[in-house]
């Protein structure tokens, strides 16, 4: 039985868990940042790393604490290294290195997109996965499209060029002012509207495997605002009391629907794409957009193969899926050093692990 710690803190998350075997959760606490920054309307960075730094000790311990072990009882130690916010990732490789250096435990630098990946690992009760599997993360921070050959061997086939599909809910949100983040606020108001109210772009509906989406938000914007007039533009108003004026007619439940069936539809048409050219055996969503249940419907009503996606508290950011990928790179062997700095941008492929 392997047991590790891990701990992540590279967004507005402070997390960590204690997970055996890359598979049986004994812990996983995650101190939300949500209430600070709503405020604003999104992540305040200064903000991510002060309240890092409050939460951290506190979070480490209940997770050690809740699973029934001390630090000495666990056999590695693994930290998110990135992608990330510099701040907040240095947080937590901080406090894991203190850790590691205090017990003598290995430390593991993990890739937070490969958390991602395994938070699908951990879900119960577990079929034997046949590779190759295409993987689509979408999240706050990321919307990738990954060739699965192996455990650890990645191939990337796209990404955003812009925007990601969760900053697309947040900034619609936001527009529609509901509170932040967006995207459960947009998918719980999606219920009571037509999604066929409005039809908005599929942007870049081409060969490529890349999205974009951030003409889309401007295309929501200037089907239901009214225009600021010049006074409003010119005034200076803090960043939270800005509100946008929906015109009158508009309904916020049929926004929402029409804008989450037209980032469902982008996603789920390049996804399945994807997997039938790669010959995939099966589709697996992941990242905090993939709790989202019309994206998981619409992409198991378009292909033939089985879709799996994490328990809903697995899929936004936490340290039980960095705890699980870990013990995957532990097995191949992956390095365990003090000697590494956070990698803000870090991209998920075969030579991610090899610096
Ligand atoms: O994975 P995550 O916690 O953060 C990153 O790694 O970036 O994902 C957070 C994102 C936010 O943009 C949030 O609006 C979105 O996931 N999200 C959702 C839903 N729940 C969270 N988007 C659509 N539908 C949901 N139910
Ligand atoms: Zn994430």
């Amino acid at each position: 039985m392997t047991t590790i710690l891990g701990i992540e803190s590279s967004c507005d998350e402070t997390a960590a868990a204690v997970v055996e075997d890359g598979k049986t959760i004994l812990s996983n606490i995650v101190a939300s940042q949500i209430d600070l920054h709503a405020q604003y309307g999104g992540v305040f960075p200064e903000l991510a790393s002060r309240a890092h730094v409050e939460a951290i000790g506190q979070v480490v311990e209940t997770a050690l604490h809740d699973a029934g072990k001390t630090a000495q009882d666990i056999d590695a130690v693994a930290v998110t290294r990135g992608p990330g916010l510099i701040g907040s990732l240095l947080v937590g490789i901080n406090y894991a290195k203190g850790l590691a250096l205090m017990t003598g435990k290995p430390l593991l630098a993990m890739n937070h997109l490969e958390g991602h990946v395994y938070s699908l690992w951990i879900t119960q009760p577990f079929r034997p996965v046949v590779f190759p599997v295409l993987i689509l993360i979408v999240a706050g921070g990321h919307t990738e499209l990954l060739l699965m050959r192996d455990h650890g061997i990645y191939q990337r086939l796209g990404g955003t060029l812009d925007d990601s599909a969760g900053e697309a809910f947040d900034k619609v949100g936001r527009l529609l002012n509901l509170p932040f983040p967006g995207g459960p606020h947009i998918e719980q108001s999606a219920i009571h509207g037509n999604p066929k109210t409005y039809e908005f772009p599929r942007g870049k509906r081409d060969a490529s495997y890349d999205f974009s989406f951030s003409g889309l938000k401007t295309a929501v914007m200037r089907e239901v605002t009214v225009a600021p007039s010049a006074d409003a533009r010119t005034k200076r108003e803090p960043d939270n009391e800005k509100k946008s004026q929906l015109r009158s007619e508009v309904r916020v439940s049929d926004v929402a629907a029409s804008f989450q069936a037209a980032v469902t539809d982008i996603l789920v048409e390049k996804t399945v794409r994807a997997a039938k050219e790669y010959g995939a055996t099966e589709i697996f969503i992941a990242g905090g957009v993939s709790a989202n249940q019309m994206l998981r419907q619409k992409m198991r009503k378009d292909t033939e193969l089985p879709v799996r996606y994490p328990p809903l508290n697995l899929c936004t950011d936490n340290a039980a899926m960095i705890a699980a990928a870990a013990y995957y790179r532990l097995q191949m062997g992956l390095n365990s050093s003090l000697d590494f700095d956070a990698l803000p941008t870090w991209a998920l492929n075969n030579t991610t692990y090899e610096k």
